[in-house]
């Protein structure tokens, strides 16, 4: 009991310095081992519905895990997983998840509604999603191999407005999109996304 203790003390320490964390701590294990079974090992999700997670940046992933903790961000299976979490114990998870190289599994897509979305991308989402090659950098998590269903999912949330955590910035950015264009074009926005996972 002890020895568990100290191990979790050192683990913040590791934090507080901002120590890579070692992925074969078993404390680690024992918090991340439920979230394999849905978001695949190391945070590379193959479900459909469930999604990456693998290399999300920490202020999101520890902002989106307190949001559906709290039930303020609608979720199905999320509000009852992360009520079993501390705060710290959420920051080492986003640390570790972080510091995970995404897998971008093959996903299959349109390859015409994937070439208009890469423009429409570029036109609308791009200034803060940016993506270099597969990678998305800035603010986003992954959008680049994102499960579509799940941003199918996400994306309709945010237009009917029913996720009153999403970022103001984010609000407009889908506002000026809808206005300019049709409830469609969003489609093609996903069948490029799709389109950057592997072969
Ligand atoms: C039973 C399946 C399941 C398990 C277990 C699970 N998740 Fe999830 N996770 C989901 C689903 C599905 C979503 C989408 C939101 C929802 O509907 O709950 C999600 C969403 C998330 C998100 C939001 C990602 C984003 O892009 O905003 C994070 C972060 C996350 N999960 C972390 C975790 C962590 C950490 C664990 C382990 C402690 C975990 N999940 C365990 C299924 C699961
Ligand atoms: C002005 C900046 C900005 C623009 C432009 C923008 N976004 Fe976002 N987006 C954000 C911010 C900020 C977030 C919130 C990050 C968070 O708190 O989860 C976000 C979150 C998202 C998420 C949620 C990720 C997740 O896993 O929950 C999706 C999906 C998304 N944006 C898609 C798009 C698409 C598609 C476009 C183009 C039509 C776009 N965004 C344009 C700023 C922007």
């Amino acid at each position: 009991m002890l020895h568990q203790k100290f191990k979790y003390f050192i683990l913040i320490i590791g934090l507080l310095f901002n120590l890579p964390i070692n992925a074969a701590d078993p404390q680690i294990h024992m918090l991340v081992d439920t979230c394999i079974a849905c978001h695949g090992t190391d945070g590379s999700s193959v479900g459909s519905a469930t999604p990456n997670i693998a290399n999300m940046r920490e202020e999101l992933f520890v902002k989106a895990m307190r949001d559906m903790r709290s039930g303020e961000r609608p979720s199905t299976v999320m509000r009852i997983v992360a009520k079993g979490y501390t705060d710290s114990e959420i920051r080492i998870m986003a640390q570790f998840f972080s510091q995970q190289q995404a897998i971008l599994h093959h996903q299959d897509f349109d390859v015409e509604r994937a070439i208009k979305g890469r423009e429409l991308h570029n036109s609308y989402c791009n200034g803060c999603h940016k993506i270099e090659g597969k990678t998305t950098e800035l603010l986003s998590n992954n959008l680049a191999g994102q499960q579509m269903p799940y941003l199918r999912h996400r994306l309709t949330e945010f237009i009917n407005n029913s996720d009153p955590t999403i970022s103001p910035l984010m609000k407009n950015a889908l506002k000026h999109f809808i206005d300019n264009n049709s409830q469609d074009s969003l489609e093609n926005l996903l069948h490029y996304y799709a389109s950057l996972g592997g072969k």
